[in-house]
């Protein structure tokens, strides 16, 4: 069995070590969606990582949720995209897009006037979110989306794709947990539709499936990947039986495993859903052939027994990553990553971000 410092190869993709930067939502992005000059500067300063997957990036202004996140939708968004890229490679490393469409996780405030909010069903999450304007607000109400909206939808994503590799990535991971749009789709509690898209869980995995097949034809398999985390309920996600998530998703992984995409990245969970524990690393062994990254609250002993025993392939850090630019050879020495200051997690500025003095 490999070791965490060891190179891999997921699909076309070649990592220097098994050290993966898990995506995490910087709000560093112009009001405008556009990547920056520091998000270039953060990334590349992370390169050492075999592989990095950005925050979670909008196909659309109607995907975007959060203030200040960056989105890629048109050929005008590559300038900022390129910077990012270059940068990683310059330093060695490998990064992916991470696709990233909020659906009814969102407030108005935060995308460009006109962009609706838009969910499988009309149904509000629970919970408040952050805007720049006046600070916590109610989710919006999301409108439900049409079947023939839902396949503009999946152009879009088919779209950032392709901007994708124009823009330098090696490869788009799509988003499929934490209550954003593919998640809203196969759970049972946000999904109540009757059309194909809904109903048995052949309708609610078809959004997904459709999506990853699109993303598939146009860049490839060996460049597609997907996170995912059975049973997590954050922002609101809550089925109405608990054994719809193992059905779910059983169902899911099995109809996309003929696309043979790269990698699952899976986060796996430490408590029991419901009353129910589903270990999210095995099943994702048992219904997926390609790269195994697993993620949540590792450190390196765990990471490293984990990968030489085969549980997955690579492990992911997040906030490890926030203050501690070269974690790998951290690890690799033994020694703890720095501590990070939630206070500038997602302030604009360098702050916490770039400029880690004041960690
Ligand atoms: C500040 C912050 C932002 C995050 N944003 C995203 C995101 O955009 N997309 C995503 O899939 N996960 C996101 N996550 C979750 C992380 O990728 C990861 O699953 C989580 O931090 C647990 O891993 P860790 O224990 O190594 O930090 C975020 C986490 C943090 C701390």
């Amino acid at each position: 069995m490999p070791t965490l410092l060891e190179p891999a190869c997921f699909g076309a993709i070649e990592l220097a070590n098994r050290v993966v930067m898990a995506p995490m939502t910087r709000s560093r992005a112009d009001t405008a969606g556009n990547a920056t000059d520091l998000m270039a500067e953060y990334y590349g300063a992370r390169a050492s990582a075999g592989l990095i997957v950005t925050e979670g990036i909008a196909p659309s202004e109607s995907g975007k949720g959060y203030c200040r996140t960056p989105v890629l939708d048109s050929p005008s968004r590559l300038a900022g995209w390129r910077a990012v890229t270059d940068a990683v490679h310059a330093g060695g490393g490998k990064i992916v897009a991470q696709a990233m469409h909020c659906g009814r996780v969102a407030h108005a405030a935060n995308k460009a006037p006109g962009a609706g909010t838009v969910a499988p069903s009309a149904i509000r999450a629970a919970g408040l979110m952050y805007t720049d304007g006046d600070g916590m607000q109610p989710f919006d109400e999301p409108r439900a989306l049409s079947a023939s909206e839902i396949g503009v939808v999946v152009n879009e994503y088919r779209r950032f794709a392709s901007l994708a590799m124009e823009a330098g990535f090696d490869g788009v991971e799509l988003h499929g947990t934490s209550g954003y749009l593919p998640a809203q789709f196969l759970c049972t509690g946000t999904n109540r539709r009757s059309d194909g898209y809904g109903g048995s869980v052949e309708g609610r995995i078809r959004f997904p499936v459709e999506v990853l097949g699109a993303i598939v034809e146009e860049i490839d398999s060996g460049r597609t990947g997907l996170r995912i985390c059975p049973g997590n309920p954050f922002n609101d996600l809550v089925d109405d039986r608990p054994e719809d998530v193992e059905e779910t998703f059983r169902a899911f992984l099995a109809a996309i495993r003929p696309l043979g995409l790269a990698w699952l990245h899976v986060i796996r969970r430490h408590e029991a859903n419901q009353g129910i524990y589903l270990d999210n690393l095995a099943l994702a062994r048992e219904l997926h052939d390609g790269a195994l990254i697993a993620n949540d609250s590792y450190d390196g002993p765990e990471a490293t027994k984990d990968v030489s025993e085969g549980v997955c392939d690579a492990v992911s850090f997040g906030r490890h990553f926030l203050a501690t630019t070269d974690l790998p050879a951290r690890l690799a020495g033994g020694r703890d990553p720095e501590s990070f200051d939630p206070r500038t997690l997602y302030t604009p500025g360098p702050l916490g971000y770039t400029d880690l003095s004041r960690c």
